[in-house]
């Protein structure tokens, strides 16, 4: 069954480049993201893992653990990180679960049988410290997702779950966010002490309240 937005995150045990993962026990009480890619030894998804090594860093100091998965053995993503560093210059520093039989992949609804029978579509998940899914993302195999835009929403998920705040289009951490409709204007006045402006009533811009 699909998995959607406030369901709790399926938990698995599962192989991974790491050693064996127990899902919720490793991600403990933090946030996780579980991304899929269809198969090792391919080009487009190469370029996507020496990604988000790269991003390892920002993703750490957010508190959040990242795991790939693909349905290859674990052997087989070994060899392959081999390659991912030579081509893009980033060590795999993450576990990515081998799932040759696709046990998490039919958990996740990672496999879209009119796209691919055998390989598992590109997804995305963020798990929130509670276990549940805060966002979902599928993509297509001919297209890399950007992982700027990944650290992007977990930073707006992360300032919302603390703020009675939601970030506009394209917003960027650092920027105005928007005060949620359901805070009074005599509430938001207490909330938001760095003021606001309301462009509407139902559109008032504060600045950052992290910061
Ligand atoms: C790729 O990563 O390049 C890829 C993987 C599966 C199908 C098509 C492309």
């Amino acid at each position: 069954m699909a998995i959607r937005l406030g369901d709790v995150a399926p938990d698995f045990t599962a192989m991974t480049t790491q050693g064996t993962v127990s899902f919720h026990e490793w991600k403990g009480n933090g946030w996780a993201i579980l991304f899929s890619h269809p198969k090792d030894f391919t080009p487009v998804c190469t370029t996507e893992l020496g990604a988000v090594a790269a991003l390892k860093p920002e993703f750490d100091r957010r508190n959040t653990k990242v795991i790939g998965l693909s349905v290859d053995p674990v052997e087989s993503h070994h060899r392959w990180e081999g390659d991912i560093k030579e081509v893009t210059s980033h060590a795999v520093n993450f576990p990515m679960i081998a799932d040759p039989d696709r046990k998490v992949a039919d958990l996740y609804d990672m496999i879209h049988p009119n796209a691919s029978d055998t390989m598992t579509v590109r997804s995305v998940f963020i798990i929130g410290p509670d276990h549940k899914i805060k966002l979902t993302l599928t993509y297509p195999a001919s297209t890399g997702r950007s992982f700027q835009e990944v650290l992007r929403v977990l930073d707006s998920l992360q300032l919302t779950a603390g703020y009675s705040v939601a970030t506009p289009a394209d917003w960027k951490q650092g920027e105005d966010v928007i005060i949620v409709t359901s805070v009074s204007d005599a509430d938001a006045k207490v909330k938001f002490p760095k003021g606001f402006v309301a462009k509407k009533p139902y559109l008032r811009v504060t600045p950052p309240p992290d910061r």
